[in-house]
């Protein structure tokens, strides 16, 4: 056992919320003053917590629905939030998308679909180089709003510790508007026509999308012919609605953590679900580590690269308990490397005897870049990649547990493709992504109707 891997075997026995900071990390900021970090954290500590641990529990147990095939997970949002596109409509219109997805979806799978926002402090991206030329001009990358700016000056691209707080001021009025959607009847789904407002609405999926409102709304009657209206079946009215976010920036996750007075354990309040990123998820590096004693469920990126030896141990050293709903693995394999490299990782967590939650993330593995330097997705790419997923999944015997996308409501042009049939040149049009390119409100329902008729198929 080499000195590295014992000191971590000892520091195992001995979690607390700070202690990942004496393992290796990746994709760490480097901030001029240090002083002024602690300071920011230290306020951040003292701050309300923006979920409670009994919501996070609540959704752990939806989680474990999944991984037995009883339940869809709907995860998606943007690439990146960002401080300056923070309005209620583009938080409306993204929740408006999800719900119209999940309605499409339930129809599909049957089951009760689990909506989770990449929503309310997605603000931290991991990079895959540390600085960024353009025009023989080297700046350090943009790392998400939490930490720089995005404009390509050398000012804005200093890490300013105070956009963490920044980040969870926003987190907090984005968090209070979703819980007023969920629950103050905008998702009633006796208005499941008026999510169909907008700009979809000219499309074709707006009118296949209004032929299903239709159905729901005759449902929805019958129903309420006999007995079971908004007053007698409050889930009429309302839906459950929880975020995630990359846990990257752990400075932030650590001050957002606290002991829940209820079960006594810790739990990272900054949203109910976070996960571990592709470039971040060593199995003795510092992610895992402050993961490990955080009771929320969490989700593990699996990409090309994760090795068998690799997944057995970072789910084990995850989830000790062997919890159902502790562990989400996303696949974002790409559309050409699924059927080959997910089977093996599947037998491999089969055999650890861990009821993980599979979902598929068909966007991180597709990502391309054009002529012109800009990266984009192509929407048949993506679905080839869902189909992939559903092919192994059924396979190898495991419950496709839901799906993970980078979406937004508005009418982005960032992906090629679907029913619109963007093309490269259209890109130009409406790129307003800070980070990857997002399917559009039109691309993501249309995705949503194809994995609704894959699901069909399945039952
Ligand atoms: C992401 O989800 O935005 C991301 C960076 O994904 P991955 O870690 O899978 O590359
Ligand atoms: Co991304």
């Amino acid at each position: 056992m080499s000195a590295t891997h014992m000191k971590n075997s000892t520091a195992r026995q001995n979690w607390t919320p700070g202690s990942w900071r004496s393992f290796p990390s990746r994709q760490v900021p480097t901030y001029p003053d240090p002083t002024a970090v602690e300071a920011v954290e230290e306020r951040l500590r003292r701050y309300p917590p923006l979920v409670f641990a009994g919501e996070a529990r609540r959704l752990k147990s939806h989680l474990a629905q999944a991984a037995r095939g009883e339940a869809f997970v709907l995860q998606g949002g943007a690439c990146a939030e960002s401080f300056g596109e923070f309005t209620a409509d583009i938080v409306r219109d993204t929740f408006r998308v999800l719900l119209q997805m999940a309605v499409v979806l339930t129809f599909g799978a049957k089951v009760p679909v689990i909506k989770l926002g990449r929503m309310a402090g997605q603000y931290a991206k991991p990079r895959s180089s540390d600085t960024e030329t353009r025009d023989g001009v080297t700046l350090p990358s943009y790392r998400g709003d939490n930490i720089n700016g995005a404009a390509f000056t050398a000012e804005s691209r200093i890490p300013d510790p105070l956009r963490m707080e920044t980040g969870y001021f926003q987190s907090a009025g984005t968090m209070n508007l979703l819980r007023a959607f969920a629950s103050g009847g905008y998702a009633n789904l006796h208005e499941v026509h008026r999510w169909n407002l907008g700009f979809v609405e000219r499309s074709a999926m707006a009118q296949r999308y209004g032929q299903l409102a239709e159905r729901i709304g005759e449902t929805l009657d019958f129903m309420a012919a006999c007995g079971l209206t908004t007053a007698s079946t409050p889930q009429l009215d309302e839906t459950e609605f929880y975020t995630s976010h990359e846990a990257l920036l752990l400075g932030y996750e650590q001050a957002m953590t606290r002991v829940d007075s209820t079960s006594g354990e810790w739990y990272d309040c900054s949203a109910h679900f976070v996960w571990i990123g592709d470039r971040t998820r060593q199995p003795d590096g510092a992610h895992v580590e402050f993961l490990r004693g955080v009771r929320n469920p969490i989700g593990i990126k699996v990409g090309p690269t994760t090795s068998v030896e690799d997944i057995k141990r970072l789910t084990t050293i995850l989830n000790p308990r062997n919890e159902a709903g502790r562990i989400t693995l996303i696949s974002r394999m790409g559309a050409e490397k699924i059927e080959q490299f997910l089977p093996p990782l599947m037998r491999a967590v089969k055999e650890t005897g861990q009821p993980v939650t599979w979902i598929s993330d068909p966007m991180h593995g597709n990502t391309i870049s054009t002529g012109s330097k800009v990266k984009t997705r192509s929407f048949d790419a993506v679905m080839k990649e869902v189909k992939g997923f559903f092919a192994v999944c059924a396979a190898e015997g495991v419950p496709a547990g839901g799906v993970h996308l980078e979406m937004t409501g508005q009418n982005v042009t960032e992906c090629v493709g679907g029913a619109q049939r963007l093309t490269e040149a259209d890109l130009g049009d409406r790129y307003e992504t800070f980070c990857d390119p997002r399917l559009n409100a039109e691309q993501s329902l249309e995705l949503a109707f194809l994995i609704a008729e894959e699901l069909t198929g399945r039952n």
